[in-house]
This record gives structure tokens, sequence and C-alpha cells, in this order.
């Protein structure tokens, strides 16, 4: 798949440890920065990436920061991303069965690299398992954004 990540400084250091884990994986990484570990704001990076996975040049994306919180709060703003901060194996297992999300986000400041490296590998091979979820993700998509 077409992997686009990013990061704040907060999730740098993670996001280069992992970018060769997921070419590893097989898949193709383009980075939409940040590209150092100055400091940065996050919003800067996580729209970017989100708006392109949210038109297709990308099928999935990961976005690191510190925590998570704000790339992911940035990322399901934009229409069409269904982001999901994940800490552990299992919620990026489910995430994937009954969210079909397409975004990951993860807090670098958080976990460790293995436990990013774990659930990559599960968020990127587990698939969307339709039925009853599906209807549920269609209400999400049907639901009026207000500006704000
Ligand atoms: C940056 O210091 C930090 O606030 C950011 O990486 C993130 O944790 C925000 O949610």
């Amino acid at each position: 798949m077409k992997i686009a990540v990013c990061s704040d400084h907060g999730g740098y250091e993670l996001k280069t440890k992992l970018m060769p884990f997921i070419e590893e994986l097989g898949h193709e990484v383009t980075d939409f920065g940040c590209f150092s570990s100055e400091s940065v704001d996050y919003p800067d990076f996580a729209f970017p990436m989100a708006e392109a996975v949210a038109d297709g040049r990308f099928e999935r994306g990961i976005a690191i920061c510190g925590t998570g919180i704000g790339v992911s709060i940035c990322c399901n703003k934009v229409c069409g991303v269904r982001c999901a901060l994940c800490g552990d194996v299992l919620s990026a297992e489910l995430t994937r069965r009954h969210n079909d999300s397409n975004v990951l986000a993860m807090g670098g400041r958080i976990i460790g690299v293995e436990t990013a490296k774990a659930i990559t590998r599960v968020w990127l091979s587990t698939d969307f398992e339709g039925g009853r979820h599906l209807k549920r993700i269609d209400k999400i998509a049907a639901y009026p954004r207000k500006e704000g």
C-alpha cells in the first residue's frame, strides 16, 4: 500500500524508526514532515497528510505527535478520514475490523518503538469486517459538518 506518514517534533524520533519498518513490511512510505526534532506545530503536518489520504493519493496514513492526541484531533476534522489513536495492539486490530480507520495515530512520548511496530504491523494487515459495521461508518460519513 501507499502509506503517508507525518509527525511533529514529539513524534519525530518514533516516525524515523517506524518508516524503515513499514517499508520492510512491503509498503511505500511518503513522509509529509516534520523533518527534524525542532519544535513545530502538529496541525501544519497532520492536515496535509490527512487530506492526501482523504483524496485517495494514499491508502492509509500514520500520524505521530507526543501523545498522538493532537494529530488525531486534526485528522478527524478532515472529511473521509477516520483516525484511530492506538496505544495497544488489540485496539489497532479492532479499529481496522470495526471502524475501517484509514489513519493511525500514535504517541511518540507514550509508547515505545517495539509497541509502535506491533501496532503498525497489525493495523496495516487487518481488514475491515463490513457487515453491521458498515452502516455505522455510513452514519459517520452522513453526519453534517458545521463550520468551526
Ligand atoms: C508538543 O509539545 C505536543 O504538545 C504534541 O506533540 C502533542 O502531544 C499534542 O497533542
